[in-house]
């Protein structure tokens, strides 16, 4: 299912990150404005805002991040010309889900901020330089991402910009234990959840399949599109004559509709560790043991990170916590199941059979 080594695919994410910025950077953002309020202006306090111009600018139209790590979106405003004294400005920051509504993150007025909801306490303004008005979010979710709008208010004009923020992880496509297509739109977000993990976007399934992902199963993504991708073309999956790429079937039906699903891992929390047993452990075994270590059986997306970001490999079956058994192979070798490197599946046997387990600790 992946092909090149797991340290060629670390650089080749790092690269396409820089790559990412540099193409992202080129075209400033901005949209400019002509303030003409001739009345107001007295001199002192106030400017004469006649032909002088608000600029709302970031330098990255994209972020990419870690879940658990804080980041920043950039935004920066000035005036054109330059202004000798400040002036009192309004930021508003808000924030938009996948087709979702706009809801306010945080409002800042000078020196005195407050946010709202979900971000309370884990977002504020970054003000090191004069007209920085960049958000700073901690402790990043799986739900955080979207699309973040900047908005400077000056008097009763405004400029803004937008951000998108998308978390850097590992896509995994996922089959529950009923089989293939059996996942309709909502079905297929709570199992991507009760493996710690969040539907993928297109682009973080792009850029999977850039790295080599390639699955001959549709599934759902975040914005209730259908899609799988192909790295290379063959009869049953779209076709010969079909470039490789991201397959889609649109937009479907998202209650009526049953597919996989393709979730994102982006954990580097935790730990997962393999707990062998001479005899092996049934499945309920499996869970008491993991319980007796004070830790908790890892779930899918557990092991995907732990793959993933910190290069796990261990060349022996274990049960996870939907009841499937896989093995984690960074480095492939004879008798260690595929030659290329994956988190590897046996499907989900009877939970008599007895195997090892991989356990899960957030310490
Ligand atoms: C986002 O995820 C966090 C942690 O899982 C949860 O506490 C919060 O309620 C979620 N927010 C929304 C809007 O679903
Ligand atoms: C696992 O083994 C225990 C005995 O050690 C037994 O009580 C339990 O029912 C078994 N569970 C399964 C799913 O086979």
């Amino acid at each position: 299912m992946r092909v090149g080594s797991q340290r060629r695919l670390l650089l080749f994410s790092l690269l396409q990150l820089q790559l990412l910025c540099m193409c992202l950077a080129t075209p400033r953002y901005f949209n400019g404005f002509f303030y003409d309020d001739k009345g107001t202006g007295n001199g002192k306090k106030e400017i004469y805002f006649n032909g002088v111009r608000l600029h709302v600018e970031t330098e990255e139209s994209m972020v990419l991040a870690l879940r658990g790590s804080s980041t920043v979106l950039p935004c920066w405003y000035r005036y054109e010309p330059a202004l000798s004294a400040p002036r009192r400005i309004r930021v508003k920051w808000t924030w938009q889900a996948a087709n979702g509504p706009e809801k306010e993150v945080l409002v800042a007025l000078g020196s005195r901020q407050h946010s709202f909801a979900d971000f309370k306490g884990r977002v504020h303004l970054q003000g090191h330089a004069p007209g920085e008005a960049s958000l700073v979010i901690g402790e990043l979710q799986l739900n955080d991402t979207g699309r973040y709008r900047c908005e400077v208010i000056d008097g009763l004009e405004d400029q803004s910009v937008t951000v998108d923020l998308a978390l850097r992880g590992v896509v995994f496509p996922y089959q529950p234990p009923g089989g293939r297509y059996q996942l309709n739109f909502h079905d297929a977000r709570q199992a991507c959840e009760e493996q710690d993990s969040a539907l993928a976007t297109f682009e973080q399934l792009f850029w999977a399949w850039e790295e080599g992902l390639d699955w001959c199963n549709a599934g759902w993504l975040a914005d209730g599109t259908v899609q799988y991708p192909i790295t290379l073309s063959r009869e049953p999956c779209g076709g010969r004559r079909l470039a490789p790429g991201i397959r889609s079937y649109g937009l479907r039906h998202r209650r009526l509709h049953r597919y996989d699903a393709f979730c994102l891992s982006s954990s580097m929390t935790g730990h997962v560790y393999f707990l062998p047993s001479s005899h092996g452990f049934n499945f309920t075994e499996a869970l008491q043991a993991c319980e007796r270590g004070g830790a908790q059986i890892a779930k899918v997306g557990q092991l995907y990170a732990a793959w993933w970001f910190v290069g796990l490999d261990r060349c022996d079956a274990g049960w996870l916590a939907d009841g499937s058994l896989r093995y984690p192979i960074t480095r492939p070798r004879p008798n260690c199941g595929p030659s290329e490197p994956g988190v590897h599946s046996f499907g989900f046997p009877s939970q008599h059979e007895k195997h090892g387990v991989y356990c899960y600790t957030a310490h």
